[in-house]
């Protein structure tokens, strides 16, 4: 079936694309589209206008096709004739006009938004550049830095900034189709085909802003400098070859490594909130409590009303209450100070919070999330008292990141309506939430929390219960490597100065100094020996009871001067590793880069395939949604399941049997899964359990 209609409507000839649910410029629609423009143009209208039905106009080109052999017409050609029919193209832009999607409207001689509208060129998201033309049509149509932010960041603008730089020619509210036509039918409209206009003038400092801005916050990736050629080609270049360079530089891309990461990690994202078979009907889920008010517990509670959930935060300790209050009241009023929110949302938010500190007050909640202390007695108490107060049929949520959820949904008498919700901190900020589905949990609550987390604007992984769960469990062996390699000779600055060039955005020993040494320390005095390797934490824990706890104490792995977060290395510190190495009887070595990464990443691989085979992660593509949400993993490489398939599964293989070679097989024998997909074929990315 045509997904594109048409039809006269007093004298303007209407286009209507309908592929659902983005309105994809599929092959279909890009057909529909050529042969509707060819009808407009011998329709004897006035003016032509471009609509889509359903939630969004296009929303940018069929990802499904990248990577497979392209079909006629293409999109620049479909474009190309929209700029060359003879009458006047109206674009009526509802929901997003994103990539492809944009690049059509550039197409047209107007673009009519509708208030709600947003309109971008999201394409270095995906590895890419526009490749139909967004490059050059763009930056003759708006001012040339303009033009740059939009495509070297890929954020989209609303409708009324696009009005504000000339992207838009006119801002409607209500119906896009009805806006557009009453739009038409206001004035003599003209044709002001942009492929025609004259190259835009260069700006040298503009680039060089926008390069060093590509260089440092989206460090890694070559998509943004290659945007940024193009566009610099529109200013030497005319039309047709200008266009011409942005092609090459898009096919050059879309089959490159960083592209096929990037469009993996996007739909990654999107399979892991779909649970099949789970039909249950969410649990409504309108007011919630978390219990303590520690640092996580405020920022929970701060991510609930970020979202307009009405929130209560329980704690028994005034002290602790005001200042888990204090911690949410300065994140609105940061955000009102950094101009995210006015006035009225300010008061808005600051009415969803309260103070409670009696389990009584707790009765009518639909939702509690406790984020207590990390202890097993102390949770079953909390969950004991909140199963006799909390009304029957409320979700009890823990946000433990270790304990078995199972033994402490045993404390109380509604099982299937516990499960955990394990938020990573800043817990308002950080986009993962892994959500813990213990035995007994029932569809309705998973469900509840799958749509929860989509309120809360987090990305949602389902794990199943087992010792930190998937993150947790598999950086354990990331940090044991990181501990294990400065012993053996590598500096705690030379480990960090790898895999940050590998794309981490820090290393493992600022990170620990970050989040503090004590935290660890702490919990490996209740932990089972079996689960970590003394070896490797040895530094940590002298540093700790020397008092060097990390940045927060001005010393951990490294020194800070006061005030600063800004790691120094400290000889005291290198002559406690050799100290230890001499205790350990470590003969200390060279150790370059490559063994770093590999000895660091492989191990979240090898525990990644594990953790996969024992089922407590449903598919390697959950494992890697992990990663680039709770641990920062450089998304262009698509997470560590994804990395080490492209890197080939034989060679990671041999890879981690020399290490069992050399570091014996305790931590590195490997992973049955991965032994098994590497000889027999498969991907880690594609498992599922
Ligand atoms: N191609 C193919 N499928 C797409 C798609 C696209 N461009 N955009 C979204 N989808 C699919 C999703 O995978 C999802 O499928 P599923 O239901 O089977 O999981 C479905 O459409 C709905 O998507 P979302 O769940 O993301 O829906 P939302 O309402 O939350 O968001 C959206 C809608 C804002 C349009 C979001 O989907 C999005 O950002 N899409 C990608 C936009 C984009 O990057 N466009 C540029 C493409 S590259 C390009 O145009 C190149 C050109 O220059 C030549």
């Amino acid at each position: 079936m045509n997904p594109v209609a048409t039809r006269l409507d007093d004298g303007v000839f209407v286009i209507i694309a309908d592929n659902p649910p983005v309105n994809a410029l599929s092959q279909a629609v890009r057909d529909g589209l050529m042969r509707a423009i060819g009808a407009a143009a011998d329709s004897g209208a006035a003016c032509a206008v471009i609509a889509c039905a359903g939630r969004t106009f296009f929303s940018g080109a069929d990802i499904t096709e990248f990577g497979k052999p392209p079909k006629a017409p293409s999109l620049p050609e479909v474009i190309d004739a929209i700029e060359a029919c003879p009458i006047p193209v109206i674009a009526a832009i509802h929901g997003a006009a994103l990539g492809g999607g944009l690049e059509v409207a550039l197409g047209c001689d107007y673009r009519m938004m509708v208030s709600s509208a947003r309109a971008g060129l999201p394409e270095v998201t995906l590895g890419i550049i526009p490749g139909a033309g967004g490059t050059q049509r763009l930056p003759r149509l708006i001012a040339l830095s303009e033009a740059l932010e939009m495509i070297v960041t890929g954020k989209p603008v609303s409708a009324a900034r696009a009005l504000e730089t000339g992207l838009a020619d006119h801002v409607a509210e209500g119906e896009a189709l009805a806006a557009a036509l009453a739009f038409a039918r206001s004035g003599k409209l003209e044709k002001r085909p942009l492929g025609a206009r004259p190259s835009p003038a260069a700006d040298d400092k503009a680039f060089a802003a926008w390069r060093g801005h590509a260089e440092t916050r989206m460090r890694g990736q070559i998509a943004p400098q290659r945007a940024i050629d193009a566009v610099q080609a529109a200013c030497a270049l005319g039309t047709p070859d200008g266009l011409a360079k942005e092609r090459e530089i898009f096919l050059d891309l879309v089959t490159g490594a960083q592209s096929r990461a990037l469009r993996y990690a996007f739909f990654a994202e999107r399979a892991a909130s779909k649970i099949a078979g789970l039909a249950a009907e969410p649990l409504p889920l309108d007011r919630a409590a978390v219990i303590g008010a520690g640092t996580m517990g405020a920022g929970i509670a701060a991510a609930f009303m970020n979202a307009g959930i009405p929130v209560a935060l329980f704690d028994q300790n005034p002290e602790a209450l005001a200042a888990g209050l204090a911690r949410i009241a300065a994140i609105r009023d940061g955000d009102l100070a950094k101009g995210r929110i006015g006035e009225a949302e300010h008061s808005r938010r600051a009415g969803l919070v309260s103070g409670v500190s009696g389990y009584d007050e707790l009765k009518g909640v639909d939702l509690v999330i406790e984020a207590v202390f990390e202890d097993m007695d102390v949770k079953k108490a909390v969950f004991a008292e909140l199963d006799k107060a909390v009304k029957p049929g409320a979700i009890l949520a823990t946000n433990t990141s270790y304990l078995d959820v199972n033994e402490i949904a045993s404390v109380t008498g509604r099982p299937g309506s516990v499960l955990g919700l394990h938020f990573f901190s800043p817990a308002h900020i950080m986009r993962l939430l892994e959500i813990v589905q213990a035995d007994r949990t029932s569809d309705a609550a998973l469900a509840a929390a799958l749509t929860l987390a989509k309120r809360l604007g987090k990305t949602p992984v389902v794990a199943r219960v087992g010792h930190g769960f998937i993150g947790n469990r598999m950086l354990s062996g990331y940090g044991r490597e990181a501990g294990l390699l400065a012993i053996e000779g590598a500096s705690p600055q030379d480990i960090d100065a790898a895999l940050y060039d590998f794309g981490m955005p820090m290393g493992p020993f600022a990170m620990a100094d970050m989040a503090g040494l004590d935290i660890g320390y702490s919990m490996r005095r209740k932990l089972d020996p079996s689960h970590y390797e003394p070896r490797a934490t040895a530094l940590h824990d002298r540093l700790v009871e020397m008092g060097r706890k990390g940045q927060k104490t001005g010393a951990g792995i490294y020194a800070y001067a006061p005030g600063s977060r800004a790691p120094k290395p400290d000889p005291e510190v290198e002559a406690l590793i050799e100290q230890i190495a001499a205790e350990q009887g470590v003969k200390r070595r060279r150790i370059g880069a490559d063994e770093i990464v590999d000895r660091c990443i492989l191990a979240l691989v090898n525990e990644g395939a594990k953790v996969l085979a024992e089922g407590v992660a449903r598919s390697g593509s959950d494992i890697d949604v992990v990663y680039l949400h709770g641990y920062g993993f450089p998304r262009w490489r698509g997470g560590p399941m994804f990395h080490a398939d492209e890197r080939g599964l034989k060679e990671v293989l041999a890879r981690i049997e020399s290490f069992a070679a050399a570091h014996g097989p305790r931590w590195w024998a490997p992973a049955p899964l991965l032994t098994e997909l590497a000889t027999k074929g498969g991907r880690l990315s594609e498992y599922s359990s």
